[in-house]
């Protein structure tokens, strides 16, 4: 479903927390953006949601068309899940204004994410600096 006419980040409103989303709604969102996440199992969705310290969402006439979804612990550390803005909401501002709020929301933490090659090029303009110091692996039961 392609979002008419948003020409401008005017038309554009913001909101927090899970009212008036759907696991639905969120999968669509992931699918446009495009950003990879489990969009097949709804319910997993939903639980990535309702765990998360801190949801920000971008609407425009009803429609879902932004997404910043954090972990934080309120002092020192604080994980960006996910970004996404609709592509024809894009380069209006949107994502600079959703990361403008968390970093509002998490002040005092460090930020971390991780990042596609698509989108180094957005973090970089908004100052973030990478870092190589990062390690990584698959929890798992052991
Ligand atoms: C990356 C993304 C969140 C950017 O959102 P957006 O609303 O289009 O970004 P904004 O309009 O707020 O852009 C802010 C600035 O970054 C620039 N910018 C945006 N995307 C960029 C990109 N991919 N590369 C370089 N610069 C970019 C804009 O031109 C703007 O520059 P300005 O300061 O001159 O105005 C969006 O493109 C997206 O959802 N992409 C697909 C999913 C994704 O990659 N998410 C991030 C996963 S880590």
């Amino acid at each position: 479903m392609a979002t008419p006419d948003v020409s401008s980040i005017d038309d554009v409103t913001f909101r927090e927390g899970l009212e008036g989303l759907t696991p639905a709604r969120i999968a669509t969102l992931y699918r446009r953006a495009p950003l990879l996440r489990p969009v097949s199992d709804l319910d997993q969705v939903w639980t990535m949601f309702e765990q998360s310290s801190l949801v920000l969402t971008a609407h425009y006439r009803g429609e879902l068309v932004g997404i910043a979804r954090v972990l934080t612990d309120g002092v020192l550390n604080s994980y960006l899940c996910d970004l996404a803005v609709a592509p024809d909401v894009q380069r209006l501002g949107v994502g600079r204004a959703l990361i403008n709020q968390v970093l509002e929301h998490c002040a005092g933490t460090e930020l971390v994410l991780r990042d596609s090659d698509i989108s180094s090029g957005f973090y970089e303009r908004l100052g973030f600096a990478r870092v190589d110091n990062a390690w990584v692996i698959q929890a798992s039961e052991v």
